[in-house]
């Protein structure tokens, strides 16, 4: 691992007003880290018996979806948990990027199913947060609005403790199996939101590279530029110690950036660098499957504490007022537009605007992802990136999935509603920046 990288080593000339804390405030002295007990390995999926029965589990939840499930590894493992002498039910319908809708039935489906002691989440962050939600909302009173965040919902908090729910990603790019969030779409209101509570952290993942083998190529490449936002978001987060100082009751899981965020997304991002084209282009590259599920495992431990900002507050837009874009290897039907290339269609962009706060920490980043790449100053990383998502095969730009300039003041208001987010950025977001960061980013290249 390099040296820490400074926060702050921009001269004060440069540094933007907004961003200069006054001197009288406390800040905050302390950082947490949190994250599920961890199995990672090519076979690990083999052992959930033994891992579920160590947590009590008599009767299972298997919470996956269609996609995953004609893969065939949710049957597989379903019937080897009933060699194990487990009794396990299956419950496909996760939609793929989760609706209010889809885990109002999953959550209907398991409680008129009856009593469970755990739930097994074997898919990609789509399944995860379902199966997160199903957890919450039958062992805990109420209904879903009750704990979406405000203001979209009421934000209440879990009274009881919920069921052990052990992650099984088939998908190299979320992390969801070692975060604290769900993420749901609000039909209704054309929003993306979700719930956020430490209880829903998974008690253990698995994380099998053999099940990622699957993934059809367009899901590779949206899921691993999550991976890549995750590492490069959590690394110029604004430092834990810029933050107002918190009672311990009052401390969020998302901290900023801290020295052990920054471990994971400087790893995470040499892993990216030598495996992400090759599992893309090949998937059937063993080393670089293994590779990215790692990746992910380590992007997903270090924004899981840290947090996100910029490219993730506009994905929600840019993800919730889709058209009529379809992308390849998803499923047929509904207009999506992937939550990993939501990301990372603003993020050379937005990277571009963060550059100012934490110049050497862009660099470094830069380098990791693209060893050898030369040059300083803003453009670097956006450079790096744009070159990357090329590579993968993802559309040009906004304009591409089907905005054009006029709905740049809509997905700007979108964005501005994930205040959450923001607050991690390393300055402050700005109605005018994202006007800047999301109209420049109708065409990357
Ligand atoms: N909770 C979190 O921390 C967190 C973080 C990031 C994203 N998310 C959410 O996760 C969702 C996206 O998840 P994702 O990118 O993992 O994809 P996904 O779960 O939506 O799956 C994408 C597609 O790939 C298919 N698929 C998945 N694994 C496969 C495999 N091994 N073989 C064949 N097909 C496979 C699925 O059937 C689906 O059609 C979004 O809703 C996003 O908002 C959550």
């Amino acid at each position: 691992m390099s040296d820490p990288v400074p926060h702050d080593p921009v001269p004060p000339e440069s540094v933007p007003p907004e961003s200069v804390p006054p001197e009288s405030v406390p800040y905050e002295t302390v950082f947490t880290y949190a994250s599920p007990a961890l199995k990672f390995g090519p076979g690990a999926a083999e052992e959930l018996g033994h891992d579920l029965r160590q947590l009590g589990a008599t009767r299972v939840l298997l919470v996956t979806d269609a996609g995953v499930r004609e893969a065939g590894h949710p049957d597989r493992i379903a019937d080897r948990l009933r060699a194990d002498g487990l009794a396990v039910t299956t419950y496909d319908g996760t939609h793929v990027e989760p609706t209010d809708a889809s885990m109002r039935d999953a959550v209907a489906f398991a409680r008129e199913e009856g009593l469970f002691d755990a739930v097994l989440a074997v898919g990609g962050g789509s399944s995860i947060d379902t199966a997160k939600a199903v957890n919450l909302l039958t062992t805990n009173d109420g209904e879903l609005e009750d704990y979406l965040n405000a203001p979209v919902g009421r934000a209440r908090a879990p009274e009881r403790p919920l069921l052990p729910l052990v992650a099984v990603p088939t998908t190299t790019g979320t992390g969801s199996e070692s975060t604290t969030i769900c993420v749901l779409d609000v039909l209704s209101l054309q929003v993306k939101t979700g719930i956020s509570h430490a209880r829903l952290r998974p008690t253990l993942a698995v994380v099998d590279p053999l099940l990622t083998a699957s993934q059809p190529a367009g899901v590779t490449a949206a899921s691993g530029l999550d991976i890549v936002c995750h590492a490069l978001e959590s690394y110029t987060a604004r430092d834990y110690t810029s933050f107002d100082a918190k009672a311990p009751q009052q401390r969020v899981p998302y901290c900023g950036a801290n020295p052990i965020s920054d471990a994971w997304a400087e790893r995470a991002l040499a892993l990216v660098a030598t495996s992400f084209r090759a599992a893309v282009h090949d998937g059937a590259d063993r080393t670089a499957r293994e590779q990215m599920a790692l990746a992910a495992t380590f992007a997903g431990l270090g924004f899981g504490n840290a947090g996100v900002h910029v490219p993730h507050a506009n994905a929600y837009p840019v993800a919730g007022q889709v058209r009529d874009f379809r992308p390849a290897g998803y499923p047929d039907g509904e207009p999506l537009v992937p939550h990993g290339m939501a990301v990372a269609l603003t993020a050379p962009a937005a990277f571009a605007w963060t550059y100012v706060a934490s110049p050497e920490r862009h660099l470094v980043a830069a380098r990791l992802l693209e060893p050898g790449v030369a040059g300083e100053g803003p453009d670097v990383l956006p450079g790096v990136l744009r070159r990357l998502m090329r590579d993968v095969g993802m559309p040009r730009g906004l304009a591409a999935v089907g905005y054009a300039e006029a709905d740049v003041p809509s997905l700007v208001e979108g964005s501005l509603r994930q205040q959450r987010l923001l607050a991690t950025a390393p300055r402050d977001v700005t109605p005018d920046a994202l006007t800047g960061i999301i109209g420049a980013s109708l065409e990357n290249w």
